[in-house]
């Protein structure tokens, strides 16, 4: 059922208050195929769960929210499982879901918020993997011609935080299901720190996958803060990635500054470090704000527009570039 003029305040996790013209679910791809047939020629958003959205005005066309639900295991081996799961299924319930029926592969992104039909948008990541570790393809409906097609892991183009759907293929596809190869038997991979660090105070020495997945949920319930209770939308930024030498600056001034190796030799630098290090963590503007654990997350304290928002991260990344001579680009979808 399509209604006029929806509110999108409690469907995004900053919860900014704007307007859809036009506001529909969709559970299936008919579903999906005969709203764009009627709803053609006017702009339109694919929404999951809201997470990675700054919305800066009302939005003047058609909102689909994806509602598309079904996990099924294609195959499975002694090993292995290859398991499809709909786009509108939340991704840290297919988390515990997979931990539960001892899948490894996806623990260390537990609680990641939203859809997994987002996850391939940005390439999720967290604790030291990224959903292009266990992907095996994705269905996607294409908007001009109705037909679904097929993506291989190639075909996706992951990147860090990156995807073709976010780049040469932006707004051409709605993705439906996604595959995963998810391993039984699984070695735990605990090389992020944090992780490590966690295991030890929680005294476990041989870590199934379950107590990794128990070890991220109470690192990130430690820093990153409840979108329930504080909107935010996680880390507004991309932790940039520059030729050594500017890492290099750095270091000789701050030499404990966190500085990773990155793809062709060039280095990541952690952008909430670099926030924190030019005063702006804890730091109210107005009704928003730089979170006080967590310098990377922006957060609405309540009744926030999103230009107030927008305008805060513009205001970080000008003085970031003044003191750093790095530049900052914004990881949340803004509209
Ligand atoms: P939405 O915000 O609804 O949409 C995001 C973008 O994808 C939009 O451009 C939308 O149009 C598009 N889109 C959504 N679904 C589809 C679809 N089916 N087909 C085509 N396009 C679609 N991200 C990480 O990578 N790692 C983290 O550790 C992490 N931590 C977070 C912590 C918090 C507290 C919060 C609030 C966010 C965090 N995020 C993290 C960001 C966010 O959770 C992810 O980007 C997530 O995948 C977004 O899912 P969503 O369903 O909410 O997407
Ligand atoms: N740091 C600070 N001050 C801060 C925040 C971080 O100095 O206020 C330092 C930390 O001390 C650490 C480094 O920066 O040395 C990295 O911090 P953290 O481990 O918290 O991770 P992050 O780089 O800030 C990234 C992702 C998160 C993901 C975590 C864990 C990006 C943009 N963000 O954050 O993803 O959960 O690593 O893997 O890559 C998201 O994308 O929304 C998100 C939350």
């Amino acid at each position: 059922m399509v209604i006029q003029n929806a509110s999108l305040k409690s469907l995004n996790t900053f919860g900014i208050e704007a307007t859809a013209r036009y506001f529909s679910r969709f559970s299936s791809v008919q579903e999906l195929d005969s709203i764009f047939k009627e709803y053609k020629e006017i702009p339109f958003l694919i929404m999951g769960g809201g997470s990675n959205l700054l919305l800066t005005q009302d939005f003047d066309g058609i909102v689909l929210r994806n509602e598309i639900m079904g996990k099924s295991i294609l195959e499975e081996t002694p090993d292995s499982v290859l398991v499809k799961i709909g786009a509108g299924e939340n991704w840290h319930e297919f988390v515990l879901w997979a931990v539960e029926n001892e899948f490894g592969g996806i623990e260390n992104m537990s609680l990641i918020p939203g859809s997994v039909g987002a996850s391939p948008m940005q390439n999720i990541g967290a604790y030291g993997v990224e959903i292009k570790d266990v992907f095996d393809h994705l269905f996607a409906y294409h908007i001009e011609s109705g037909e679904t097609h097929r993506f291989s892991l190639d075909e996706c183009q992951f990147g860090y935080r990156e995807s073709v759907f976010k780049r040469a293929l932006k707004n051409q596809y709605v993705i439906t299901e996604v595959c995963f190869k998810l391993e039984k038997n699984r070695s735990v991979n605990t090389t992020y720190g944090a992780i490590e660090q966690e295991l030890q105070k929680m005294a476990i020495s041989s870590p199934t996958i379950r107590d990794v997945s128990n070890a991220v949920i109470s690192i990130r319930q430690s820093k990153l803060p409840n979108p329930a209770e504080l909107g935010n939308a996680g880390s507004f930024f991309k932790n940039p990635v520059v030729a050594p030498s500017i890492a290099d600056a750095i270091l000789e001034k701050f030499p404990s500054a966190p500085v990773y190796p990155a793809e062709n030799g060039k280095k990541k630098l952690a952008a909430g470090w670099l926030i924190e290090q030019a005063g702006w963590k804890g730091k109210t503007v107005g009704t928003c704000g730089v979170h006080k654990l967590q310098a990377l997350v922006l957060v609405n304290y309540g009744g926030s527009t999103g230009n107030q928002i927008y305008d805060l991260s513009s205001a970080i990344i000008s003085d970031i570039q003044e003191k750093f001579g790095v530049t900052l680009e914004r990881e949340v979808n803004i509209l």
